[in-house]
């Protein structure tokens, strides 16, 4: 039977190998790597301890993983995976708007697992990387004469949607992947992914070249990326033309044809759109002497960068302006909504620029795990709204969809910073005279 490894089990790589372990009766060994170090260490030690604490908001992953945990392999040593014939790389690929990368760490780790791998294994890149990484692989082990014709390379950029649907968006969700047209590779790959995924209803798209399938992330991202972009200068000329950008987007979205067009918000944080579009460009400069430039997301990645200051710079404002407010409430840290994941949050920034102005700051955010941020604590049930002055919403966890401000009192502000509130909370706001500063809406 079949031995499966993933290897960096953060947030693409532990939600994978939790649904391979949902098909346990198939694979003789599903095993589970952490890098051997203290944060690894960590790692491994809260995956074992998933009954004490659970680590998703979605419950379908913490289910499963306290189901199968007996028949996992949860790991720091690599040399667990030597018999693996599939192998699994989850691990972040950096670049910055220099197009400074780690690819030599990343070249390193795959060279480690190369060297002591079984013949036939095929290792599956499931990182995002730039057009022409996985060929350049390809030809590093050739130049360093240690290539192994008896090892195989597929790509396939992970697609996953952390937050309440995380299992589903693995598991039933369209996928790409390329084996560089080896026959061999894909049907095994074809057989391996209808068993864990659900390839019946879902489409399979194999690329003839790993470019192709490499092209596959970095677009989509640097397409939504992009869309955002367009919308934030939509959201100022909305704020100053005194009109409701949200309700002419949601008349727009009726048309199919633009039904995923962007809303404004508080910027664009997290960990893939803030990277992903500059991969083309370091294609670009690596293999085309950088014939195409890009300046179209040039432009997209600069505006994106800046969107959360102007919002930053209205609530400097209002809370120097208006000296009665005292304490503050933060609601929401993450980037995004019902997920615990910190990485590049517009929301600190927030925390980070009015704890400059010295008002007393609290935290809510009923998802993330750390306990307080920058010394300010983190609170994961609010008391009473009204022992607030000014109330930040910054992140639309479905916690926050309970919350009724009835009895807010009438002195309070808000500002909503990122569509958190209901169009029926707002009118309710707007009814009591409540100061209420919506991103997008000039209206109220
Ligand atoms: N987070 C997402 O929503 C998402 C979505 C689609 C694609 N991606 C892409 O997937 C890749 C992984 O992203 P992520 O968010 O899971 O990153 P992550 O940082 O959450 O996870 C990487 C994990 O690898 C571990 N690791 C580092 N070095 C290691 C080593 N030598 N051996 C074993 N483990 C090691 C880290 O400790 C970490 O837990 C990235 O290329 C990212 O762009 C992420």
């Amino acid at each position: 039977m079949t031995n499966i490894s993933v290897i960096g089990l953060g947030f693409v790589g532990l939600p994978l190998l939790i649904s391979i372990s949902k098909k346990k009766k198939l694979f003789s060994n599903i095993i589970g790597i952490e890098s051997n170090n203290s944060k690894g260490r960590k790692r491994v030690a809260e995956i074992n301890n998933i009954k004490k604490k659970s680590l998703f908001t979605d419950n379908k992953l913490n289910k499963i993983l306290i189901n199968n945990l007996n028949h996992l392999t949860i790991s720091n040593d690599f040399k667990v995976a030597s018999n693996s014939d599939f192998i699994f790389f989850c691990l972040p690929l950096n670049i910055d708007k220099n197009l400074n990368t780690n690819f030599k760490n990343y070249y390193d780790l795959i060279k480690k697992y190369y060297l002591i791998s079984k013949k036939n294994s095929i290792f599956i890149l499931n990182s995002t990387i730039n057009p022409g990484f996985t060929s350049k692989i390809l030809k590093m082990l050739k130049k360093e004469k240690i290539f192994r014709k008896d090892i195989f390379f597929v790509y396939y950029p992970e697609r996953v949607t952390p937050g309440i649907n995380y299992y589903k968006s693995i598991v039933y969700s369209h996928k790409v992947f390329s084996s560089n047209s080896n026959k061999f590779v894909s049907r095994k790959i074809k057989k391996l992914f209808s068993q864990i995924f659900d390839t019946k209803n879902f489409k399979l798209t194999e690329f003839k070249k790993y470019e192709e399938a490499e092209c596959v992330k970095v677009l989509e991202n640097s397409y939504r990326a992009s869309n955002i972009a367009l919308i934030e200068e939509w959201g100022v000329f909305a704020e100053e033309f005194r009109i409701d950008l949200f309700s002419i987007l949601n008349a727009i979205k009726f048309r199919s044809t633009h039904s995923n067009i962007m809303r404004p918000g508080l910027g664009v944080g997290g960990y893939c759109l803030t990277k992903d579009p500059f991969f083309v460009k370091l294609s670009s400069k690596e293999f085309l002497k950088n014939k195409v430039k890009f300046p179209f997301i040039n432009l997209t990645m600069d505006i994106n960068s800046k969107m959360h200051l102007r919002t930053i710079n209205k609530i400097k404002k209002i809370i120097k302006f208006k000296k009665r407010i005292k304490k503050i409430l933060i609601l929401g840290l993450s980037y995004a909504e019902n997920v615990d994941d910190l990485r590049n949050s517009k929301s600190l920034d927030i925390v980070d620029e009015i704890k400059k102005l010295k008002s007393s700051i609290e935290i809510y955010d009923p998802v993330v795990k750390i306990k307080n941020y920058h010394g300010i604590k983190i609170i994961k049930k609010i008391k009473d709204f009204n022992m607030y002055d000014l109330l930040i919403l910054n992140v639309k966890h479905s916690k926050f969809e309970k919350v009724n401000f009835k009895n807010i009192k009438s002195n309070m502000t808000i500002v909503d910073t990122n569509n958190v509130l209901s169009i029926k909370n707002i009118d309710i706001l707007f009814k009591k005279g409540i100061d209420l500063n919506v991103v997008g809406r000039g209206d109220l």
